[in-house]
């Protein structure tokens, strides 16, 4: 039995989280991520099988230290029978937090058996409460399921409930508020994403771009002041604010609102993340040119070694940052439904 020793690259980042992704298929086509027709996705014999998936977890968590595990998709709960895989992981000794992303489509069905399952925390995406904005957005229909979504997980008892929203401008502006007030009323914590250069379009320009301070100016005018609070997690990308006093306008004394300036203020420099794509290639960044295979080396009988070793090569060769507003950056081959959010 190998003692475990750390994920740490040459920068001297430890690498604690893993994120992977369990299908890159979804049931919405939204346009910051995905082609409205035509996506291109992994031949269904190519994902990772949920034996694959735990033995990869097992290893990582006994001899690496990675500490928390996020399934991502594409949209995760498209994969078939994906409580029984987080039965499987939820067992796995080291693993101290297990959590999905979710678009909430299909949460109305699966809360319940997740938080069975071991699911411990949910991120769930949502950009609008309005059905004609939903469509423009997610090119397909289903705010009222989304929104049943949320509220079925809510009454499951999740340890931590997030919602997330893409911030684009030209359509998040008008939608902030709302949402806040809509988080607020249900006790969740929302958190607002600058919009990054992962979709499959190219469309992506800086100006698309709606900053966390421009976010913050449209909350503070509308629902009162805001102050930056210490976050939980000093490696987590979000930075946390809450209402100065008790708003009583919102009721939101105490409640967080989280900041996630991935463009404006890249947080690369505390990256504790490695990631795993459905089809089983280890990415050491969303926005990293080289990927390390995975699922080769685990179907030709390779021992735990091997794989350990392959994470370490991936860890290695991380760049200290995503680079993302510097005239050289180019994005990635793949787009954020391929890669896992
Ligand atoms: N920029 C920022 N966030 C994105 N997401 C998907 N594509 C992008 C992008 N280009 C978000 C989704 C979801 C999570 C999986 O990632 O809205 O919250
Ligand atoms: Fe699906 Fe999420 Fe991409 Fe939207 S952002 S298309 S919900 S994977």
């Amino acid at each position: 039995m190998s003692l475990e020793s750390p994920l740490i690259d040459r920068f001297g980042r430890r690498h604690t989280s893993l994120r992977l992704s369990v299908t890159d298929r979804c049931n919405l086509r939204c346009f910051y991520c995905m082609p409205e027709h035509g996506a291109q996705f992994a031949p269904r014999e190519s994902l990772l099988t949920f034996e694959e998936i735990t033995r990869i977890v097992s290893l990582l968590a006994s001899r690496c230290g990675i500490r928390d595990l996020r399934l991502t998709g594409g949209e995760p709960l498209v994969r078939r029978d994906l409580p029984e895989l987080v039965r499987m992981i939820s067992k796995i000794d080291g693993i101290k937090d297990l959590s999905l992303t979710t678009n909430g489509l299909l949460l109305p069905e699966f809360a319940r058996p997740l938080r069975d399952a071991g699911m411990k925390r949910l991120n769930i995406s949502i950009d609008t409460l309005d059905e004609q904005t939903f469509q423009k957005i997610s090119r397909r229909q289903g705010i009222d399921k989304v929104i049943a979504g949320i509220d079925a997980a809510i009454a499951c008892g999740f340890e931590v409930i997030k919602l997330n929203t893409t911030a684009v401008r030209g359509i998040a502006e008008s939608e902030i508020v709302s949402l806040v007030r809509f988080a607020v009323d249900r006790g969740v914590q929302i958190r607002f994403i600058e919009f990054m250069p992962l979709d499959t379009d190219r469309s992506w320009r800086t100006t698309d771009v709606l900053s966390g301070d421009a976010i913050r100016d449209i909350i503070e005018r509308e629902l009162g002041p805001l102050v930056a609070v210490a976050p939980p997690n000093p490696s987590q990308p979000a930075s946390e604010f809450e209402f100065v006093g008790a708003s009583t306008e919102t009721g939101a004394a105490g409640q967080r609102i989280g900041l996630i300036q991935s463009v404006s203020k890249p947080f690369c420099e505390s990256c504790d993340r490695i990631r795993v794509t459905a089809d089983g290639s280890i990415r050491n960044c969303l926005f990293s040119q080289q990927e390390f295979s995975l699922r080769d080396l685990l179907r030709s009988g390779a021992d735990d070694d091997q794989l350990v070793n392959r994470f370490r090569t991936a860890v290695d060769a991380k760049a200290a940052g995503h680079g993302i507003t510097e005239g050289t950056f180019s994005p990635p081959d793949r787009p954020m439904y391929s890669i896992g959010g």
